[in-house]
């Protein structure tokens, strides 16, 4: 038995939702650190406005009885609060009444590094909103509240996984990184940047070498490229190893089975090694432009500017949640493959009997 993930909802659209599959039951949430995980998402210096309007919180639908897990698929939904302004543009259904509030007029502007143009070439759509919709990172939100629920089992293990920004613009530095936030703001641009992804008290043995997909290192990868602008992903010190000796490169052994150094991110042949997970994922700078780029206008073939819609200056803060969330996900699953258990207790009792026969040493 594996963790499932389904989710769908469009950005300006009712509600964004999620279907878990396999949790084990037995498992506690608490809905204050889920909805504090879609706060954290929701921050961050260089956001848009479009932060304030929404308050995203968690409602459950089915899977959980006074607030533990029933074993069976747990059904989350986090509403757009903003779709009140766009009830007769994303309303489900054909619209009745007079057009009005946002979203009425089709758009066909692509923006250059979105999913715009791609979008509508590959699904037949003639109005650009019908790709961009569900290509924005606003559906991230559901995504956040599965890592919270994924976050929730690991700690039952020990397991701590947290995400900060390390990069925004090439500054580094909480006011380096403000400073290129404001002076990008300034010049009415967008930047990229860099997160990191640190989980501790992982234990060695998730993931597996056995095919090329159970590798926990490739699934971290796929997971954390998954997310929108995420153009590179980096584990343990990544592309720096290719440019040592091997000497240097690799995490040399103690008696005690302690590491002198966690150059490989705690991933060896794709199997947790017990030193801590390190990942790292790089966004491209945003591709809404408030100064915006050259395109071409698809309902007539002539040159013409990109969409301007309200965007972000930066969103490499609410990155870093969203990448903690996609890291967490991928060890629950991990976890569960290992471990299993329908109920909670049993999925603890291997675990407990697993690391009593590898001894507890890797635990420092
Ligand atoms: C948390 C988060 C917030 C984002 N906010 C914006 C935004 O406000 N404006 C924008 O143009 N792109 C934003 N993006 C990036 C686009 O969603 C992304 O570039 C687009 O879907 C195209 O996908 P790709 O960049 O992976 O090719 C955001 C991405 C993330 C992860």
């Amino acid at each position: 038995m594996t963790l499932g993930l389904v989710t769908a909802g469009e950005s300006h659209g009712p509600a964004l939702v999620a279907l878990l599959t396999g949790l084990p039951a037995g498992l506690r949430l608490d809905r204050e650190a889920i909805d504090a995980n879609l706060g954290r998402r929701q921050q961050g210096y260089g956001r848009s406005p479009r932060q304030q309007l929404e308050t995203d919180r968690v409602e459950v639908l089915a899977g959980l009885r006074h607030g533990l897990t029933l074993g069976t698929p747990l059904a989350l939904v986090v509403r757009n609060l903003d779709h009140k302004n766009w009830q007769w543009g994303m309303s489900p259904w054909p619209p009745e009444g007079e057009p009005e509030g946002k979203g009425t007029k089709p758009v066909t502007l692509p923006r250059p590094g979105h999913a715009d143009l791609a979008g509508v070439l590959k699904y037949g759509h003639e109005d650009v909103r019908n790709a961009l919709e569900r290509a924005s990172a606003r559906h991230t939100a559901v995504h956040v509240a599965a890592g919270a629920v994924a976050k929730a089992l690991l700690a039952e293990l020990g397991v701590v996984v947290a995400g900060r920004a390390i990069e925004i613009g090439g500054a580094t530095g909480d006011e380096g990184m403000r400073k290129a936030t404001d002076a990008a703001r300034a010049d009415r641009d967008t930047l990229g940047g860099i997160v990191e992804v640190v989980a501790t008290g992982v234990p060695p043995g998730l993931g597996s070498y056995a095919e090329k997909a159970d590798r926990l290192d490739a699934r971290l990868a796929a997971a954390l490229m998954g997310i929108q602008a995420v153009k590179a992903v980096e584990l343990g010190d990544g592309l720096a190893l290719a440019r040592d000796r091997g000497s240097q490169a690799h995490d040399e052994i103690d008696p005690g089975l302690a590491r002198r150094s966690n150059r490989a991110g705690g991933l060896e042949a794709g199997v947790t090694n017990g030193e801590p997970v390190v990942a790292r994922a790089a966004m491209k700078p945003l591709p809404t432009l408030m100064r915006p780029l050259d395109s071409v206008d698809l309902a007539t073939g002539d040159p013409a500017q990109a969409l301007v819609e309200r965007s972000d200056v930066q969103a490499v803060e609410a990155l870093a949640i969203v990448a903690e969330a996609a890291v967490a996900w991928e060890l629950a699953r991990a976890a569960r493959e290992k471990f299993g258990g329908d109920a909670l207790v049993d999925l603890l009792a291997a675990h407990r009997s697993y690391l009593a026969r590898i001894g507890d040493t890797w635990r420092r």
